[in-house]
């Protein structure tokens, strides 16, 4: 089974991917954690991410999808199935993701959608930056990040509502409240897709 976990920032995409994980056994992509580690090591993918990390901009599509697309080729584990967390974020991603999975034999299953009232997402970001420190968490990366996510990723919600794979899901609540609901959502449409799953 092959999951993208999709959401605004701060959605909680990362949160619910390690519950995904833990349920599912699924392997764990989040293209943000990897640009950050890239930022960490110093490396030249590193330095061109982090100009647009901290402007809240989105790494430019061509960059994105062959950084993607090497992870999964070296991964061994993602063949059983992965959960794509913060990929694809643009139409080109979605339209690239599908071509690079149809020439293996795979598909994307289920996308789950995190929908959260914009005041709350802001108020995670601003809580975690005082926390952690986290270079993007401040009002104004956070202002462009939402910008960024209405304009660039927001047409990805109708892509996959097309596709017959959008699995809304209210993002606020308890984790594990919100966890129930992507397990009920995933499990039922698998039924219906596949009745003796
Ligand atoms: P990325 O790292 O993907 O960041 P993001 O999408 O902005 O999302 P976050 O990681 O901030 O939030 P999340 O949805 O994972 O929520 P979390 O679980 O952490 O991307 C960063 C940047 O990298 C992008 O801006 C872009 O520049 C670049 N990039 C990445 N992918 C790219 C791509 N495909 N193309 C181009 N560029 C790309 O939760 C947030 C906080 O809320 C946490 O503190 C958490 O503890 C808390 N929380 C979670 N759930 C709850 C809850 N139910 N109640 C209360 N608090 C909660
Ligand atoms: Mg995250």
């Amino acid at each position: 089974m092959n999951v993208v976990i999709f959401g605004a920032p701060g959605s909680g995409k990362g949160t619910q991917s390690e519950k995904l994980i833990e349920r599912y056994g699924l392997h764990h992509i989040s293209t943000g954690e990897v640009l950050r580690d890239h930022i960490a090591r110093k490396t030249p993918i590193g330095q061109i991410a982090k100009t647009y990390i901290n402007q809240g901009q989105l790494i430019p599509d061509s960059l994105m999808i062959k950084i993607l697309e090497e992870i999964i080729d070296n991964e061994p584990k993602a063949k059983e199935g992965v959960i794509l967390d913060g990929f694809p974020r643009t139409i080109p991603q979605a339209e690239a993701l599908n071509r690079f999975l149809a020439k293996r034999g795979q598909k994307i299953h289920h996308v789950v959608g995190l929908e959260v009232p914009e005041e709350e997402l802001v108020d995670r970001m601003i809580k975690r930056g005082a926390q952690t420190g986290r270079a993007d968490d401040n009002l104004e990366t956070i202002q462009n990040r939402l910008k960024v996510y209405h304009e660039s990723t927001t047409p990805l919600r109708d892509f996959y509502i097309k596709e017959g794979k959008y699995r809304p899901i209210k993002g606020s609540g308890s984790v594990e409240e919100i966890f129930g609901h992507i397990a009920e959502a995933i499990e039922t449409a698998t039924e219906k897709e596949s009745p003796n799953f």
